[in-house]
């Protein structure tokens, strides 16, 4: 297949390109480089010995999508451009409604004219908001999340279940990503967020290689095992291959499909600490401190709707998603820098 990737230089969209040219996929990559590098191509290069068709552009400029889609046959389309930090969207909604709920109308936009009909969504566990319990299932209602960033999930959501409506040939696979972490084996691709990290893994590898001084741990009164939240960590190796199998399943099928991509299990924050420390036999000092504003106790999945309708279920474990995370981290200090 010819499958557009906007985003396809980020986290996620990185790891899946090489999935896909591993396949044997031809890939073109949208990106404007808002929250990655250009080295990620090189990288992504490297590793899959292919080349692949990139644009700089913004996924949600009418033109540029235009010329894209005259440019190339694409038979379908995984959009994980977008936003991402649940803080900053608070702090500027707009921006974050204008570029994730632009881009995806766009996308539908240029879709419709191009007669491209399969498209795969980047959505997010984030939809469930505060669940109402664990594990989470696709039938659970998604409209109570918290941030701005997650109403644009939401809304993108809808947005595609409404031209699904509208348009009996459409095909929409909504992945809903529970916490993705790890990173390439060959320690060459990984997450490179910007400034001090927010999410636990980049948090804890900084801490690691010296440059932040310890991990706050936020909370251990939660009523969890060991007190302290129980999140569902998924490898992006793993993830990357849900893309693959939601391709195939996007091409077989009519409407929008709303499918966790998961492991099932939840670990606390402190076994992942304890098991990178253990993995990588590294010392990682830490200290309990308040809750952190917006975080629920527990949020796992129920992967069993993406084992029936994908065929995939996740592989890796605990163990690699922290080994994986450390050796990208120490081989890459600077990130792509
Ligand atoms: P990322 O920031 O690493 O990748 C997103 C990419 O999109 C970046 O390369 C960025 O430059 C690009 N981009 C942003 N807006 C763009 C635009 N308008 N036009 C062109 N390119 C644009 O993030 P990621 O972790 O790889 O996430 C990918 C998708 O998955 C996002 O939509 C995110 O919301 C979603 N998601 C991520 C997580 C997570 O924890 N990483 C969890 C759930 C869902
Ligand atoms: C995990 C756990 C923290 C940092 C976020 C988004 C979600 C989705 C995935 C996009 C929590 C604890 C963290 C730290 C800590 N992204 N923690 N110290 O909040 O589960 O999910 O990423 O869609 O929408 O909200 O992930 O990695 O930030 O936190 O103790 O320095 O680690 O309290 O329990 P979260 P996270």
């Amino acid at each position: 297949m010819k499958v557009l990737l906007t985003g396809g230089a980020g986290y996620i969209g990185s790891h899946t390109c090489i999935e896909l040219l591993a396949l044997g996929h031809d890939v073109i990559i949208v990106d404007n480089f808002s929250n990655s590098k250009p080295e990620a191509l090189n990288r992504i290069r490297e590793i899959s010995g292919r080349d692949f068709k990139f644009y700089e552009a913004d996924a949600a400029d009418p033109e540029a999508m235009d010329r894209i889609f005259a440019e190339n046959e694409i038979d379908c389309i995984i959009h994980f451009a977008g936003l991402k930090a649940v803080g900053e969207s608070c702090h500027i909604p707009l921006r974050y409604y204008r570029n994730n709920l632009d881009s995806t109308i766009t996308l539908l936009e240029a879709m419709e004219k191009h007669g491209v009909n399969n498209i795969v969504f980047s959505s997010s566990a984030t939809v469930y908001g505060v669940p109402e319990r664990v594990p989470l299932t696709e039938d659970m209602p998604a409209y109570k999340t918290s941030s701005p960033y997650g109403w644009t999930k939401i809304m993108s959501e809808q947005i595609f279940r409404d031209a699904c409506a509208a348009n009996p040939n459409l095909s929409v696979v909504l992945l809903r990503y529970f916490n993705p972490i790890g990173a390439h084996e060959s320690g060459r691709i990984g997450e490179d967020p910007n400034g001090i990290p927010n999410n636990l893994m980049p948090y804890i590898s900084q801490v690691a290689i010296g440059k932040l001084p310890k991990l706050g741990v936020f909370g251990n009164d939660y009523p969890t095992p060991d007190g302290t939240c129980v999140r569902d960590y998924i490898h992006v190796v793993d993830l990357a291959k849900g893309h693959a199998k939601a391709i195939e399943y996007a091409a077989a099928h009519k409407g929008a499909e709303a499918i966790n991509l998961g492991t099932g299990i939840g670990y606390s924050v402190l076994d992942i600490v304890n098991s990178f420390m253990k993995v990588n036999d590294i010392d990682l000092p830490y200290e309990i401190q308040g809750r952190r504003d917006g975080d629920v106790p527990e949020c796992y999945a129920d992967p069993s709707k993406a084992r029936e309708l994908l065929g995939w279920v996740a592989e890796k474990g605990i163990e690699d998603m922290c080994r994986d995370s450390w050796n990208w981290q120490k081989n890459n200090p600077k990130g792509l820098d």
